[in-house]
Parts: structure tokens; sequence; C-alpha cells
């Protein structure tokens, strides 16, 4: 399995995207009407958030029937035009499969309850719970009905872990992944897939919450082979991407690499918590360059030399805003926008975009907490108050880092509700969305530079397929690579910061020319001085 290098996938939150029908949530009539704008920008599949029944206690990843649609998005004929109307414009669909765990609202674990024991092998139930800890805090066990068992859960209580190990589960689950590709989509998204394989016998984990007794386990790699057998795998053209939750570079490798059969390509979050103090995300920290640095350097190295592929990413539904992590965005925001873009679509793997992005969205904020709906920032709050946080001081901390932050509602225009509903949005919009939205944007740096990002992928070969090779690995601000394909090389330079910063520029690369940078008037020297956020890409042929 090959995955087709030149393509870019943007992320819709489907909840959020456009709304049609003046409900205040977006749903499918709304993304067939946006078709030619993703055809603008040059995207080559969207990938959708759950939109299949669930009580939503965790926004659509708690799914109670995994072959139908929440008629809050539309019903299955729109789903089909949706595809259809992809389809002329070029433009295909990859759906999020949630196989980890289930809603307890699912008719398997209601049987299961019920005393049915065919469907309580569906699930890990257990006498004694684990110390481990849910991902949304508080023990990863509750109370299976009145039975004195416990049933397993790594998010919310809402969602019960899969058993795996039971070949029925695996069959039913099988059976999902080829309903959706049988009408017609051409990629997965799998949620949490890593977490997938549990061992026969649990045992207590002090590290880290647990994570190491079932993170990334040898078994895990076994059911992505069964999985890639029994439903994607023939057909060359799919593309797959597993979220691969704290996971390692040698496994990402085994996941990725084409003769492993197993997926396209992995998602890992490594960099995304080098502004967490001490590893703990509900804390408040700048982000550290060298760490950072760091992290992209080794990944993209060795996923270059062992044959492994990732998903890059800045922004997803999970995450604050990187702009306002990483970028001064009173001052610089159209400049951080283009340098952060310029920063993993040059790199090597398959570039995502998260809705918004590129026109530049910044986190909503919020004044209150009354604002907030997220279960983890819920829960979050509740914690960090236990913990003799003031509430302004755990307000503060939800704001930079509530997921609620991207799930805002896209701004398109500067009308009511940015475009988005005529009705009251069912999580409220960004403040900026006057000034920052579609409308104003498609004249703008930001957007118009996504553009020729993508179309630079489609063009230059070395973009997709070349090597990765670190540079300049002692900067402490420039983060920069260097890209090889067929003698050719690219050089990508990347300012992480406001203050200017100058280098000395190899001497092969005097007769090299500007690819793309998000200054107008960029040159080529002995000595070149990078400006605030200033990212500049020079090729060798
Ligand atoms: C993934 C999803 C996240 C969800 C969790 C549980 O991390 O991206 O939104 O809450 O899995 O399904």
């Amino acid at each position: 399995m090959v995955v087709d290098k030149s393509k870019v996938v943007y992320q819709i939150y489907p909840k959020s995207f456009k709304d049609t029908t003046g409900n205040g949530i977006g749903d499918f009539r709304g993304i067939i009407e946006k078709i030619p704008y993703l055809k603008e920008l040059g995207v080559d599949m969207v990938w959708l958030n759950p939109f299949y029944p669930s009580p939503q206690r965790d926004n659509g990843y708690d799914i109670s029937d995994y072959k139908a649609i929440n008629p809050l998005f539309g019903d299955m004929a729109d789903f089909e035009e949706m595809i259809e109307a992809g389809k002329e414009q070029g433009i295909e669909f990859m759906l999020d499969m949630v196989l980890n765990h289930c809603s307890i609202e699912h008719e398997w674990f209601q049987k299961a309850l019920a005393g049915d024991e065919y469907y309580q092998d569906f699930f890990i139930l257990r006498e004694e719970p684990t110390d481990w800890v849910s991902k949304f805090g508080g023990s990863a066990w509750a109370p299976f009905g009145d039975t004195g068992k416990y049933y397993l859960h790594l998010f919310d209580e809402s969602q019960a872990d899969l058993n795996w190990r039971n070949p029925q589960v695996r069959k039913e689950l099988f059976q999902v992944v080829n309903f959706w590709k049988d009408k017609g989509v051409k990629g997965f998204r799998f949620d949490v897939i890593n977490l997938i394989g549990k061992d026969e016998v649990l045992e207590n984990c002090p590290i880290n919450d647990g994570k190491p007794a079932y993170t990334d386990r040898p078994i895990t790699h076994d059911y992505l082979q069964m999985m890639n057998k029994a439903t994607f795998g023939a057909d060359e053209s799919f593309m797959t991407v597993g979220e691969m939750s704290s996971t390692t570079i040698e496994n990402c490798v085994l996941y990725s690499a084409p003769d492993r059969n197993e997926l396209s390509m992995a998602f890992n979050f490594h960099h995304l918590k080098v502004d967490y103090e001490e590893g703990q995300k509900w804390t408040l920290k700048a982000f550290d360059f060298e760490e950072l640095k760091t992290l992209f350097h080794t990944w993209g190295q060795e996923m270059s030399e062992q044959n492994g592929w990732s998903a890059l990413f800045w922004n997803n539904h999970d995450q604050p805003r990187a702009l306002n992590r990483f970028v001064d965005v009173k001052q610089f925001r159209s400049e951080g926008a283009t340098m952060l873009a310029a920063s993993i679509h040059l790199s090597r793997g398959t570039p995502y975009i998260y809705m918004g992005e590129e026109i530049g969205m910044l986190d909503p904020d919020y004044d209150s907490m009354a604002d907030y709906v997220d279960v983890e920032s819920l829960n979050a709050y509740r914690i960090l108050l236990a913990e003799g946080k003031s509430e302004e001081e755990a307000l503060a901390i939800i704001k930079a880092k509530s997921r609620d932050n991207t799930r805002i509602p896209m701004q398109w225009d500067a009308s009511l509700n940015a475009g988005f509903s005529t009705g009251t949005p069912w999580l409220k919009v960004g403040k900026s969305y006057q000034t920052i939205n579609v409308e104003a944007e498609q004249k703008g740096l930001i957007f118009n530079f996504y553009k020729e990002l993508i179309a630079l992928r489609k063009k230059e070969k070395i973009i997709a397929e070349g090597n990765y090779v670190p540079a300049f690995v002692d900067s402490q601000q420039i983060y920069a690579f260097e890209r090889q394909y067929q003698g050719q090389k690219l050089l990508v330079l990347n300012n992480f910061y406001a203050d200017a910063v100058s280098l000395t520029l190899p001497e092969e690369y005097r007769e090299a020319q500007v690819l793309i940078g998000n200054y107008a008037d960029s040159k080529i020297d002995e000595s070149i001085c990078l400006r605030a956020y200033e990212t500049l890409a020079i090729i060798l042929r």
C-alpha cells in the first residue's frame, strides 16, 4: 500500500462548518454548499469528524450506532449526495472510525448490561479495577451495572472500551469499515487506534497514569493487519491514518511502512506538548523551541530513513489553535500563520489543514466558563478548582487549553454568527469573526499562501517525495530542514520568533532560487536575515 504523497487533507468538524437548517448545528448540505470553496483551496480529501448517532457526551466520539447518520447532520441521501458532489470536483472523503470504544447506549453495551453473555464479551470487564486513570480524569473503570464487575473506559464513562481479543468484535467492526467503504469514501481516520490492543491480563501501572500498560501493545499491529486485509487493503488508492496516542517512532514506522500492510500514515502529538509544564496539559507555559525543533528533527529524520510516513498537522478538533500557542498574534498573525503552514507543508509527510487554519482563525477568547461545553474541559475545570486553583486561574488555563477553542463555528463572513448559522450556534462564535473570516481572507496573505503551498506539492516532486535532513540544528530560533530528491535540494528556513535572525547560507545554496516565502522581497545572499516569523524555501535544481 503506497500512499499518494502529493495529497493534502482538510479536516471538517461537521457540527461547526456550515448550518443550512438554522438549528445551530452544521450539516451535510452545508458541506455540499462549500465544496467549491474547498476546490478553490485545492485540497484533495476531506476528513469528517464523527456524524453517527450518538448521545454527544464526547461530541460524537461516543457512537451508539455505527452504520447510521445522526439526523442532526442530515440523512443517508444527503450523505451520498455529498460524496457525489465531492467526486465531481475531485474531492474525496475520509471518515472517522471510532473503534476503540462505543457509547454505553450502543445496543451491544445495553444487551451486555441486560445479562447477555455474548455481548458481555464485547467489553473489557474485570472483578478488580486496575489503577489506570481515564484520559478525561478519574478512574478508567466504572461499575458494570449491579454485577459487582467493572468495565474499562479509557475516555469518558459513557465510552466503553471494546474487546478486540474477541473475534466477533473484530468481525462486527470490520463490517462497519466495509459498510462506509461501500458508500464510496476513499479514506479513514482511525481514532486512538494504538489503544485497541489490550493484554489478556491487565496489570496495575503507576507510570504515566497507566498508559504504558495499554498503549502500542504488540498485538495492535496484528489487529491492524487483519483489518487492512478484511477491509481497505486491496484498494491502492485508499488513504488511512491512525491517531496514535503517546506513541513512539519505532511503532509509527511499523504502523505506516508500506510493506507492513497496516495504515498509510500515523498522527503523533509530541510536538503539541512542548507547552505543557512537566507533561501536564492543564498548565500554562511558553513553548519550548528547543524541544519542538529536536522532536521535528528526530521524527522527520527517522521516519525518512526507515520509510515510515507521518500525518503532519498543527491543529485539530482536540487542540487550541497553534497560532495562539506559537505566535505573537497581536502583531504578526499573518506572518506567523504562513510560517507555521510552510513548516509542515514543505516537510516530509501528508499535511492536514484544520478548518479555519487557512484563514488564520484564532481561539474564541470566551469570558466565562459558561461558554464551554466540552466534557474534558468541564472535568478539568472541576479538578483544577479541587486542586486549589482560583476560579480565575482555572478559567485562564481552560481558555488556553480547551478543545472548544477549535470547535467553534467556521468564520465565513462578518454577518451574524460569522455566516455559520441563522440560528443560535451550538457553541458560541469567536470574538474575532468580524475581521477574520473567509470573505476577508480570500484576498489576504494566509489563504493564498495555503493555496500556493498545496499547488506546489503537486508540482514539485521534491516536496512530496524528498528525504528529510535536519539543518541548522543549533539555531535557537530557526527551525530548518533540507529535502533531497534525485539530485535536487530544497532548504526550508522558518523563524519561530518575532525577532529577526541572520544566518550564513551554505556555499552550494548561493546558486539556489526562491521557491516560496511569506515576505515579498526575499533575496538569496551569503548572509540571510529572516524577519519576524519569516519562512523562506529555496531550491537547488
Ligand atoms: C480522540 C478524538 C477525541 C476523542 C477521543 C475519544 O482523541 O480525537 O476527540 O475525545 O479520541 O474518542
